[in-house]
């Protein structure tokens, strides 16, 4: 599918798929969107912890990586991130993208994050590792009870009803451990129940500024 580079409200890049009618984050503000529904809903109230855990499914431009790294630094965390990708982006499409820039951070750990190589474990820096996964979700077999916090930005239902399923909320259930949490923009009704018919106690959160009014965080409840 073609992708086309746009800008959104806060100035960072975004993704436009014309075939499917999708965005890859909010048009009004993609680091906007990311900081408060990843970083500060999901990853910080995990910031006691010694060493996190994460999960992201969707890794697209990298930039839930990205905002994960500058939150490292400014909170001194420690991180262990895993990101799956079905469709990575083409080295020659980084060019378009401003996060560094945006984030004030070194260009060059965003280069290092798309030329990390898949399936191993990469030093990003000291307190950063990054493992990629080139795969569908569905064919991932994760450890169980590995992670404390999942990013879940895929598609919206009504674009990849496949990435929304019982089968994949099951498979991200399992891999988290007790207390472990999902977050994801989307707090449609119908994703919500099933999410709930898993076992996740749901809550229903403030969006980010000037994008949708709420987003969801579901917890693995020991
Ligand atoms: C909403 S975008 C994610 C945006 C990304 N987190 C970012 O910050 O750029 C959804 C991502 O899921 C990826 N994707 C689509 N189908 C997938 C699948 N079956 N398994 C894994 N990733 C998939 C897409 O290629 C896309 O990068």
């Amino acid at each position: 599918m073609k992708r086309k580079f746009i800008e959104t409200t806060d100035g960072s890049t975004s993704i436009y798929l014309e075939e499917m009618d999708e965005h890859y984050h909010s048009k009004h503000g993609a680091i906007v969107e990311s900081n408060h529904i990843f970083i500060k809903n999901g990853l910080l109230p995990k910031s006691g912890q010694e060493e996190i855990l994460v999960f992201e499914v969707g890794m697209g431009t990298g930039l839930n990586v990205m905002t994960t790294l500058k939150a490292a630094k400014d909170h001194q965390l420690k991180i262990n991130y895993h990101a799956i990708e079905a469709f990575p982006i083409q080295e020659e499409e980084l060019e378009f993208i401003n996060f560094s820039s945006l984030l004030e951070m070194d260009h060059g750990l965003f280069l290092k994050i798309h030329a990390a190589s898949w399936e191993n474990e990469n030093l990003l820096q000291s307190n950063f590792k990054l493992t990629k996964f080139y795969s569908k979700l569905i064919n991932l077999k994760l450890h169980a009870e590995f992670f404390d916090v999942v990013y879940f930005d895929a598609f919206a239902p009504e674009k990849q009803e496949e990435m929304w399923t019982e089968e994949i909320f099951q498979k991200m259930f399992d891999a988290l451990k007790p207390e472990g949490i999902l977050v994801t923009y989307c707090v449609k009704g119908v994703i919500r129940r099933r999410l709930q018919a898993i076992g996740f106690r749901v809550e229903k959160l403030k969006g980010p500024e000037g994008g949708k009014r709420e987003m969801c965080r579901a917890w693995k409840d020991e």
